[in-house]
Formats: C-alpha cells, sequence, structure tokens
C-alpha cells in the first residue's frame, strides 16, 4: 500500500481493514496527512515493490487516485486501475487483470473504497480472450 497526504487518511483505515482479513500488509508510506508529498515518490515505489516481486497486489490512495496511478503505471509489471466503483473494481480484474487498485480519497466514500479492495482481491482474471490482450499492454512499451 502506499499513498500520498491525500490518501493518507483512506490508506491508513484500508489498511486496518485488511490486516483485519489476514492480509500481510506492507506500508510504503506516507505517513501522515500534515506533510505535503509528492505522489509520484509512492506511486514508483509501490510499482518497484510489484516488479520485484515483494507484493502479489497493491493498492494506491491519492487525492483522486489519478496521479498516483500515472505514476505507477509507468512500470510495465504493473497494471493500476482507478476505481470509483465495485463494477469497476470486479471488471479491471476479469478483464484486464489489475494488480493494483488506485484510488481517490477525496472522490470516494469510504464503505465503497472497502468494498472496491475486497472485491479487487478476491475476483480472478478471467483470462481466455483476455489473455493475449493483456499481454500486449507490457509488449507495446
Ligand atoms: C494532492 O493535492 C493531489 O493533487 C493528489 O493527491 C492527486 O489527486 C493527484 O493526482
Amino acid at each position: 500500500m502506499a499513498s500520498d497526504h491525500a490518501g493518507f487518511d483512506l490508506k491508513e483505515l484500508l489498511k486496518r481493514e485488511l490486516q483485519a482479513a489476514g492480509h500481510d500488509i506492507l506500508d510504503l508510506g506516507t505517513t501522515g496527512s500534515a506533510t505535503s508529498v509528492d505522489y509520484p515518490d509512492f506511486g514508483t515505489a509501490l510499482a518497484k515493490v510489484i516488479r520485484d516481486g515483494g507484493a502479489g497486489r497493491g493498492v494506491l490512495v491519492c487525492g483522486t487516485g489519478i496521479g498516483i496511478s500515472i505514476a505507477a503505471n509507468r512500470e510495465p509489471a504493473v497494471r493500476a486501475a482507478v476505481v470509483h466503483d465495485v463494477t469497476s473494481a470486479r471488471l479491471a480484474r476479469q478483464h484486464n487483470d489489475a494488480n493494483v487498485i488506485a484510488l481517490g480519497a477525496r472522490l470516494v466514500g469510504t464503505e465503497v473504497a472497502k468494498d472496491c479492495v475486497r472485491i479487487f482481491l478476491e475476483t480472478p482474471f478471467e483470462g481466455g480472450r483476455h489473455g493475449p490482450r493483456v499481454a500486449k499492454l507490457s509488449a507495446a512499451r
């Protein structure tokens, strides 16, 4: 997990939920909402962990989910999806094999965010016709 200052509170809430559900969490920061930080630093840090196999899935939070997902998606191993609802969370897994979910703390309510992360973690990739398409995402770099 990683966030900037705008996403800190939601990251912490989601972290507690995930830990309570038994997930092993690697928290890459940021460590508070009071100090302004740069979202690319945190999206990039999480992307490197995914690339190096230190985590199978990632959860990113910034104000919109947009900036931090753009940063993470510069790493070819990352497929980060900005998600605002559970249908997007489900389809990001089924069709895109997304390995990172990005949430906007200023846009999404906490209950929706919790549901999105839960669905993101429990939904498998469908494979089939989606396999070659997902493969092209990395091949295009
Ligand atoms: C920070 O103010 C904000 O710009 C950032 O959290 C994010 O929304 C950028 O995409």
